[in-house]
């Protein structure tokens, strides 16, 4: 078998099963932000309790996400004007490779922002109490006199990115796996990811409404 045939499969469904699921679940627990801190802190906490936690994290999470980056940002250095395709489509292949990129960058800062700062503490390294406290690490963010405004627009610009590519990506899921192969099959497909894109965001900016 060709051997861009099979990456290209695997970087699809990587996208949509380890990583998609991560982040439905991931967009989910930040309704609990409207709980308050204690609540919000338990449930986010309560994964890391697991000692199959960390293996988790390493073979559905960060591994096929990695996989999917990388690819992905191949694919888009690769992308070209596809003269096949409409106006409407055209723009979705392009804002599918922009979001791709944007959601990258935005994945390191998030990363740094809410792992990696509040493990290492005041300077120091701390993997326990002060690591666990994530909403008032995310209140301090959003709050913050001189970054604040920076934080909250990077967070929205990320989320938009992050709920349009993932939707987006159902659509190209679909093709790319010979679902949905005729016009009111490909229409119903639309149909759903635009549902999904909608309701994920609402969700989302409802669930980031609790910092602002
Ligand atoms: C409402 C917007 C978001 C908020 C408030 C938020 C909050 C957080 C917090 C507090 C953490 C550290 C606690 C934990 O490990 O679960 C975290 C980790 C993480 N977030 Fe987010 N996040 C948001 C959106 C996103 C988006 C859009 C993505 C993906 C594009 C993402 C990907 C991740 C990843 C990969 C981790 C590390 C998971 C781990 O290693 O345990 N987040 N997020």
């Amino acid at each position: 078998m060709d051997s861009s045939f099979l990456h290209r499969r695997v970087h699809s469904i990587t996208g949509i099963v380890p990583v998609g699921l991560f982040l439905v679940y991931h967009l989910y627990l930040q309704l609990y932000l409207h709980s308050g801190a204690s609540e919000y802190n338990e449930r986010v906490n309560s994964f890391y309790d697991s000692p199959l936690a960390v293996w988790i994290l390493i073979l559905l999470v960060y591994l096929p996400l990695l996989y999917h980056s990388v690819l992905g940002l191949r694919l888009s250095a690769e992308a070209n004007v596809q003269p096949q395709y409409q106006y409407f489509a055209h723009a979705l292949y392009w804002l599918q490779r922009v979001s791709g990129v944007g959601v990258f960058l935005f994945m390191l800062g998030h990363l740094w922002n809410a792992k990696l700062v509040p493990a290492l503490g005041e300077g120091s390294l701390c993997l326990t109490e002060c690591a666990n406290q994530h909403y008032e690490h995310l209140v301090a963010g959003f709050g913050d006199p001189e970054t604040g405004l920076v934080t909250q627009a990077v967070y929205v610009l990320g989320v938009f990115g992050a709920t349009f590519h993932l939707a987006n990506g159902i659509n190209t899921f679909c093709m790319t796996w010979g679902i949905a192969l005729t016009p009111k099959g490909q229409f119903r497909v639309r149909i759903f990811s635009m549902l999904v894109f909608l309701l994920l965001t609402a969700s989302t900016f409802y669930a980031l409404s609790a910092l602002w």
